[in-house]
């Protein structure tokens, strides 16, 4: 079922009809890498939810759904063993409306906002936009995997810095973190009274091996600085929805979010609603054990060919579909690496120097496509380095 041919070029899609212009690669003969959707199908359970909306034709205003919340506290239960209650749960635009409305509500401009890198742009993009200061806190490396450095941790802590917002599992290196580091995050948190963001929008797609654990689950005590940010959307192709939720446990915490949503005037596009519900059932569980089957197909694909070239590295993965790969083995300059990458393979990709330091001689990929275009991909990329095999 993944390997349908699904063309969304000229569907008004990110990244596919943007590649030209932001990665400088004709959509008719490239591939697209970059943007982390995935170019799958949506699962049978979420199209028949669309279409019987489209089939009763009416898409009036909703209201704040029962049904959504329980669907949330059904999947946390049953995938997390985390047990949610329902009131805890705030709807939002999608993680980067809530981590937005987040600082936009805890913090005052020129507070601090930290976070460990290289990690997901936009916690860097969404400070800077809201004139905040971004403290980044450089990851450590053990073996071929990130730890944590609370050393740089604590260096980098002064009393202007209010949120910490944690990556779990981490793009773009597929880090899941055990129960005991997320634990340590929160301790650390609660040292410099820090509001902690604890982002798991990929943690859905674990690979065998590992196992997430939800930092509200893994540190209870530290419950009233804690906000979990989340979504079906990156597991089940439907961020176009614009719909997650934020888990929000401490009541004044809390209060102080909705007040903020109220005063925008914020409720939850209907469609992102009954997506969710639908993709959140036993139907969407099993397509997504399906799905990660697949999806470790693509690693193992993907990986075994780009280690295969002399110079290039895969990161091993333990969740997410986002190959972060280092190119400081071939000696090459940054401008060498993406002629080849973009000019001759033909690969529009996310730039590692965007993840912040650390991701100096890397690039991401997304492999969240069908297998056939990930082994051209590898040929591809095995040719336009085939000076070094
Ligand atoms: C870690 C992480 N958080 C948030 C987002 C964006 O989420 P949304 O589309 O809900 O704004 C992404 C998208 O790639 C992500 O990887």
């Amino acid at each position: 079922m993944f390997d349908e041919i699904v063309d969304r070029r000229g569907t008004h899609c990110y990244k596919w009809d943007r590649l030209q212009d932001a990665c400088g690669v004709d959509p008719d003969e490239g591939i697209a890498m970059w943007v982390a959707d995935s170019d799958f199908r949506n699962a049978p359970p979420i199209l028949e939810a669309l279409q019987g909306m489209v089939d009763h034709g009416v898409f009036g205003y909703g209201y704040d759904d029962a049904g959504f919340r329980d669907a949330i506290c059904w999947w946390q239960s049953t995938h997390h063993g985390w047990q949610v209650d329902p009131d805890w749960i705030i709807p939002t635009q999608g993680l980067g409306h809530a981590i937005g409305m987040i600082l936009d509500t805890y913090t005052g401009l020129g507070d601090g906002v930290c976070f460990f890198t290289p990690v997901y742009h936009e916690f860097r993009g969404k400070t800077e936009k809201g004139e905040r200061r971004p403290v980044e806190i450089p990851m450590a490396r053990d073996g071929d995997r990130y730890v944590l450095d609370f050393d740089a941790a604590e260096a980098a802590m002064d009393p202007s810095v209010k949120v910490l917002i944690f990556c779990a599992p981490q793009n773009p290196s597929g880090r899941v973190w055990t129960g005991e580091e997320m634990r340590a995050v929160a301790e650390f948190a609660a040292r410099h009274d820090l509001i902690v963001v604890s982002d798991e929008i990929h943690s859905d797609l674990i690979y065998p091996g590992a196992k997430h654990v939800p930092m509200a689950k893994a540190a209870p005590e530290h419950a009233d600085r804690i906000i979990t940010i989340n979504a079906a959307s990156k597991t089940f192709g439907i961020p176009g929805l614009r719909t997650g939720y934020a888990i929000i446990e401490d009541p004044d915490l809390r209060a102080a979010y909705q007040r903020r949503m109220r005063m925008t005037e914020y409720s939850p596009a209907t469609p992102g609603i009954a997506a969710t519900k639908a993709a959140y059932s036993p139907e969407g569980a099993e397509w997504v054990k399906d799905l990660v089957v697949y999806l470790d197909g693509n690693r193992k694909v993907f990986d075994a060919g780009i280690n295969a070239i002399p110079g290039l590295w895969s990161m091993p993965l333990e969740s997410t579909f986002l190959a972060w790969v280092d190119f400081s083995g071939t000696g090459m300059s940054r401008d060498e690496v993406m002629h080849r990458v973009r000019d001759v393979a033909k690969i529009g990709v996310n730039l590692g120097p965007a993840f912040g330091p650390g991701g100096e001689t890397f690039n991401r990929f997304n492999f969240a496509m069908r297998r056939a275009l990930v082994e051209e991909a590898v040929a591809r990329l095995q040719d336009a380095f085939s000076d070094l095999q």
